[in-house]
This record gives C-alpha cells, sequence and structure tokens, in this order.
C-alpha cells in the first residue's frame, strides 16, 4: 500500500554487504512514520516480542527474514540454525503464522544442506512475502463481493457500514491486509462505504493503526470505544463486521485480538453477518475442535495500566490510568467459536466456518 505516494511492504530484506531485515515500526504510528534496520535474530525477537512488527501475517513473513539473518549466523551448523529458529518461533505463541513461516524455513535448509543457506532463506523469505500479499489482494476480491451484495440489498444509497476491530490491514501483513482488504477494493472500485473502527484497548492497534491506514486511503471511517459496538449494532449502524485472525481451526474457530468474541456474540444478536478474512497460512491444521489448546498469549500487565499517545509538545508520552499497586490482567486474544462465524474469506474464496466449508475449498489439507 501506498505512505504519501510510495509503496511500501511492511518487511523486507536489504544486504548492501551486511543482511538487514527492515521493517516499519509499528509503534511510531500513527505520529511518526520509522523505518528499522534489524541485523541480529534477538533484534528481531524483540521487534516481534515489542510488537514494533505486529498482525498475523507481518509477525510470519518478518520470522521468515528473521531465519535469513539466522542463517548467515549459523556458519552451515543446522543444530545453530535450529536453536536460533526456536527463538524466532518463541517470540509470540498465538499467531500460528510464525512457526508455520520458521518451519518453512527450517524444512528447506534441511533438503538443501549443500546449497548456499543465505539464498536459499532469502529466496524463500520472499516467496512467502509475495504470496501473503497476492493472498491478501485475493481475499479483497472475494469479500468485495459480499460489500456489493450488501449494497444492493440495502439500496438506500447509505454507505455500507462496515466494523472491524484490532488491525487486520496492510501492516498487519506484507501488504494489503485482510479484513481490510475487501474495503481496501470495494473504495477503489468505488463503492460508498464507511468503517467503524474500534480502538481496541490496550495497545489501540484500531485508533492508532486501522484508522492511520484507511485515512491513507482516504477510506471514510469513524473511530469507536470499544464498547459502542453493542450500541451501533443494535441501533442498525453496522451492516457486516469483518475481522482478521491470528489463528483459525479447521473446524472454523477463530483465535483473534481480545475483545472480538464479544463482536462475535453482538452481531449474533442483532443478526449481523460476522465474516473473517484470512489467509491459508492463518489456519491452524492440528488445533482441536473449539480452539482448546490454542496458547492465548497474556502480555505485561502495563500495556493496560498505562496509555501512550502525543503530549501537546508533540513526544510521545506514556501516561498511568490505575493506582500502580492495581492488580491487573491483560489477555490478548481470545476464541470466537465457529457457531458465531457467517464465513471465512480465503484466498481461494469465502466459505461457511465449519470443517466441510473448509475442506471443499482447502481439500488438499483434509487428505489422508
Ligand atoms: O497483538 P496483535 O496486534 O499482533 O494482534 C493482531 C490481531 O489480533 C488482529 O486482530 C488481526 O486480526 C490478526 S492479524 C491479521
Amino acid at each position: 500500500m501506498n505512505v504519501d505516494g510510495k509503496h511500501y511492504r511492511t518487511v523486507w530484506f536489504e544486504d548492501l554487504g551486511k543482511p538487514m531485515v527492515k521493517i516499519i515500526n509499528q509503534t511510531k504510528l500513527p505520529y511518526a512514520f520509522e523505518i528499522e534496520n534489524l541485523d541480529a535474530v534477538e533484534s528481531v525477537v524483540s521487534a516481534i516480542k515489542n510488537m514494533h512488527v505486529r498482525g498475523a501475517g507481518c509477525i510470519g513473513v518478518t520470522a521468515a527474514y528473521g531465519m535469513c539473518l539466522a542463517a548467515n549466523h549459523s556458519n552451515c551448523d543446522f543444530t545453530k540454525f535450529e536453536s536460533l529458529a526456536q527463538k524466532i518461533k518463541g517470540a509470540r505463541p498465538t499467531a500460528t503464522n510464525l512457526s508455520w513461516a520458521v518451519k518453512r524455513q527450517l524444512e528447506l535448509v534441511k533438503k538443501n544442506i549443500d546449497e548456499d543457506w543465505l539464498s536459499l532463506t532469502v529466496g524463500e523469505a520472499l516467496k512467502i512475502s509475495d504470496e501473503d500479499s497476492q493472498w491478501c489482494k485475493q481475499i479483497g476480491d472475494h469479500g468485495k463481493n459480499i460489500l456489493l451484495d450488501i449494497a444492493k440489498s440495502k439500496n438506500d444509497g447509505c454507505p455500507v457500514n462496515i466494523l472491524t476491530h484490532c488491525n487486520a490491514g496492510w501492516l498487519a501483513f506484507a501488504d494489503w491486509g485482510s479484513a481490510t482488504s475487501p474495503i481496501y477494493s470495494a473504495h477503489r472500485d468505488g463503492l460508498s462505504v464507511h468503517v467503524w473502527v474500534d480502538e481496541t484497548r490496550p495497545l489501540n492497534q484500531g485508533s492508532k493503526l486501522t484508522s492511520w491506514e484507511l485515512s491513507n486511503e482516504g477510506v471514510p471511517h469513524t473511530i469507536i470505544a470499544d464498547n459502542a459496538a453493542g450500541h451501533l449494532m443494535a441501533s442498525g449502524m453496522v451492516d457486516i463486521v469483518i475481522t482478521g485472525t491470528d489463528r483459525t481451526t479447521s473446524y472454523g474457530d477463530v483465535a483473534n485480538k481480545i475483545g472480538t468474541y464479544l463482536k462475535a456474540l453482538a452481531a449474533n444478536d442483532n443478526a449481523i453477518p460476522f465474516y473473517v478474512a484470512l489467509p491459508s497460512s492463518t489456519f491452524d491444521w492440528e488445533a482441536e475442535e473449539g480452539g482448546r489448546g490454542i496458547p492465548i498469549e497474556k502480555r505485561n500487565s502495563e500495556e493496560v495500566k498505562f496509555i501512550s499517545g502525543l503530549d501537546s509538545q508533540g513526544d510521545i508520552k506514556k501516561v498511568s490510568l490505575s493506582l500502580p499497586s492495581a492488580n491487573c490482567a491483560n489477555y490478548a486474544f481470545d476464541v470466537t467459536p465457529a457457531r458465531l462465524v457467517t464465513g471465512l474469506i480465503t484466498e481461494r474464496g469465502v466459505c461457511s466456518a465449519t470443517r466441510a466449508g473448509i475442506e471443499k475449498v482447502f481439500p488438499e489439507k483434509f487428505d489422508n
């Protein structure tokens, strides 16, 4: 997507004598657009942990490029390469794209052990990034049809009102995004859309990142407090909810940013379609029905006890929201059961959030 007229991916690789992973530091947005250089596996792990990069697809692509640094620093020692891979894999637990990308790189090197590891892994990381971008673009093409159908059935000339949670935009992938891709695609085609953007406490990925992205694309939107979504849905102000996901089971259960489950419940109660957009790299084909066993990340409670933003001097400041001694818990994800999900928008098309529906679209994953 474009920033000030220039096209960027969220992560890329540069080797001007020293291999380097380049990222957009998302903790600085929307106030500053800063590119950060990562030249060691430890810096990649820290960038993922501390959410300089975040969002399932983007974490996956960063991990894939991180594996290039691991390859470079392993001196052809596969045991060392595996141990650096473990470090990258352990950076965050919930988004399945992370372990998926690390495994792909490990298997590639294992199969081609006598080749040049750095060029092998750089080629594969670029492939993962290209696939991610292409799949997200296709999600946009399929999802756009759902928005067009809603516009036709509304037939009142008013914009299609979409509610989204967290940031499943291009910042959360290599490009395009999952939940926002249908919106970008429809908007570029001239469909009138308006997006309700959940602020998404505690880290405010909605108000900081999704809103910034939508502004860049000129998509009309309104930020709301997370707790406002139910009221808007009950008042007929939401036509469809589209979210992303960090891990989805082959039964259609969806792990996503904390609060997604509540949106799904409110959508269900108000007969509002609730769609989840994802590339196939976000399916966990082994996960149990109902999402039992999906690791739910618990982050530092400081993220709940403090909030950061720009002060009147233009500096990013952190301020306290509670007594320092207050007990606090920071669950970062929840699981929305498949029964609350109207459909999944994938790169191969839209399917029901059921094992049979998913099998129709990805039959090769169900071959025994
Ligand atoms: O903690 P984050 O910001 O990495 O979480 C990302 C999300 O949960 C998003 O909601 C998104 O839908 C999944 S990433 C495409």
